[in-house]
């Protein structure tokens, strides 16, 4: 299981060590576009630990022919700075998940960065999950707002409303959820929430492509959506991030915005910076986005076998679902009760290491209790996100996985229950 001192820790929420990263690149980037095949097994293909054949990975990098094939002829066109390939991706993700506008930039940090400029000012107070990725609070302070982290739901392990109204003040702006795992919140609850309280909504959907609720696609939920593309989300560039929004105006301030702040004339109108995407990212996202469909399929069924195959083992819970929800199944992550479970979190996590199943722990500490948010802005207890953080533990689940595999992990996980209860 990865660790916080473990170079492992970047499957999700960290970096890969750069040698790992350059080598990872490499590998993409020069691999022979006729030899190269996106393999039919795991072997040698998962960034940072290639060669490691026999486990079960919780992520799997497997970019395929037409994706290598668009990015050779980026490489092969002369022009690797944002362009036509990038405006492509955007046409295709805005035509696909029905949202008016999709402004690219380098990351999911940068998309929350902007989005977040977009709407506050010096001091603005923002709420936000506190069982999230440090990502969610450091774009709101990089934005120059207070991060007020608010506890999570004991059930849907998303922001609890109720806590949340707890710690409004008079100068609350913004209300930024996360689509935890990639369960979508209840858009029509917190669209109330921000209602009653004058607040703009900036949801964070960087685990959540292709997640909806009542057949309504998370891109298109005012005010703004945010995606991550870095290499572990569902749709994975390597690094790059997105901002939906269906408001003319604010699209073309974003755009702008990821700009320098510069207009159409070259003069720098608005404060910015740079957060454009490649090009040879937006050629890879357009064709991936082709299979974006099966990708989805597969983690769906996935996730469905294990919720049935673990469904009767004490102490084992899973995420309660959004009523009406799709859910994108970034992670599946269960919550274990030691005291029914017979281990906690760690000791399931090391009994399916011996058995060569990868899994990893998000997140092992909440906002509240990282070191820079408690010394800066400090918010009080948040109990449910404290107790998450020390009974979650994500089992794989990724679209390069088999049904065999879901069989072998969820076999893996009754065993350790009956022989630790035993
Ligand atoms: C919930 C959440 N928000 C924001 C981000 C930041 O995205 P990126 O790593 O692309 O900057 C991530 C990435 O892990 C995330 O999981």
């Amino acid at each position: 299981m990865s660790n916080p001192g473990n170079p492992k820790r970047f499957l999700l929420c960290g970096r890969p060590p750069a040698p790992v990263l350059l080598a990872a690149t490499a590998r993409i980037l020069f691999a022979d576009p006729i030899a190269f095949r996106a393999p039919a097994n795991l072997k040698g293909k998962i960034g940072g630990m290639a060669g490691n054949t026999t486990r079960i990975p919780m992520y799997a990098c497997a970019i395929a022919d037409a994706e290598i094939e668009a990015a050779v002829d980026v490489l092969r066109s002369g022009n690797l700075a944002q362009g036509e390939r990038v405006r492509d991706f955007e046409e295709a993700w805005s035509a696909k998940f029905g949202v008016r506008h999709a402004v690219t930039c380098s990351s999911g940090t940068a998309a929350l960065r902007l989005a977040l400029q977009a709407v506050v000012r010096p001091g603005d107070e923002v709420l936000i999950p506190g069982l999230t990725f440090i990502a969610t609070a450091s774009a709101v302070v990089e934005a120059g707002a207070i991060p007020v982290a608010c506890d999570v739901d004991p059930e849907t392990w998303l922001i609890d409303l109720e806590d949340a109204a707890a710690r409004l003040s008079a100068r609350t702006r913004v209300i930024l959820p996360v689509h935890l795992f990639g369960n979508p919140c209840d858009p029509a609850a917190t669209a109330e929430f921000a209602k009653t309280h004058g607040l703009d909504i900036i949801w964070d959907a960087a685990q959540a492509h292709g997640a909806a609720v009542q057949g309504s696609d998370v891109a298109g939920w005012p005010l703004m959506t945010c995606y991550s593309f870095y290499a572990t989300k569902n749709l994975y560039l390597g690094e790059g991030g997105m901002v939906c929004t269906g408001d003319d105006a604010l699209a073309d301030r974003l755009a702008r915005m990821r700009n320098h702040g510069m207009d159409h004339r070259g003069l720098w109108v608005e404060r910015g910076s740079n957060y454009r995407m490649m090009e040879l990212q937006g050629a890879i996202g357009a064709a991936q986005l082709k299979r974006f469909d099966a990708m989805a399929a597969r983690r769906r069924s996935n996730a469905r076998y294990l919720q049935n195959a673990l469904a009767d083992i004490p102490g084992l819970h899973c995420q309660a679902i959004t009523p009406g929800a799709t859910h994108a199944w970034h992670q599946f992550a269960v919550r274990i009760e030691p005291r029914n479970f017979g281990t906690g979190r760690d000791g399931l996590a090391a009994a399916l290491s011996r058995s060569g199943i990868e899994t990893a722990v998000y997140y092992r500490t909440g906002i509240n209790a990282q070191p820079y948010y408690d010394e800066n802005f400090a918010s009080g207890e948040l109990p449910v996100t404290n107790r998450l953080s020390v009974e979650l533990l994500s089992l794989p689940v990724h679209d390069e996985l088999s049904q065999e595999h879901m069989a072998q992990i969820a076999d893996a996980v009754r065993n350790t229950c009956d022989q630790t209860t035993a």
